[in-house]
């Protein structure tokens, strides 16, 4: 397993080329630092849609969120972060894999505004506590800081 501040420390040195590899090495590197984060990805927003830019764990059906449906737009819509301790009781979740208990929606800001959001699946009920919160929070404002350095035409 990574510590929280290892990944913190990559993230800031990690060399990419675009954004894809940026959200690759987020994807793939959350499930090291807390076993409970067991499907890790990143909607983009754009226009009325969110459209999922990286993923890792299971394929999911829902690659496209339009803005009103579940526990994805809420996040964006409210712009605030949604911590769903118990995905099956809660009716406006859409449901993604039969494991999932517990799922946390962290926007991603540029300017106060949401651009998109990390989105963490786990088949714990309440896997997530104000400190991975605080932790996913920081972790999605260096991944606007990122995005806005890559320059992609
Ligand atoms: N459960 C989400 C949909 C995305 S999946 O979790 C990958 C929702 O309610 O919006």
């Amino acid at each position: 397993m990574d510590t929280k501040e290892s990944f913190i420390a990559d993230l800031k040195s990690k060399a990419v080329g675009n954004r894809k590899e940026l959200f690759r090495f987020v994807c793939e590197s959350l499930p090291k630092v807390n076993k409970h984060y067991n499907w890790v990805g990143i909607y983009v927003l754009k226009g009325q849609r969110l459209v999922l830019g990286m993923f890792h764990g299971e394929k999911t059906e829902h690659e496209i969120i339009s803005l009103g449906d579940g526990l994805c737009s809420q996040a964006i819509v409210t712009n605030a972060i949604v911590n769903e301790p118990d995905v099956k009781g809660n009716s406006k979740y859409l449901a993604c894999f039969p494991s999932t208990r517990s799922e946390l929606v962290i926007p991603i800001r540029y300017d106060g505004v949401p651009i998109g959001e990390l989105d963490l699946d786990s088949d714990k009920e309440s896997a997530f506590s104000p400190e991975d919160e605080a932790f996913l929070t920081e972790v999605c404002s260096m991944i606007a800081r990122r995005v806005n350095e890559i320059y992609e035409p």
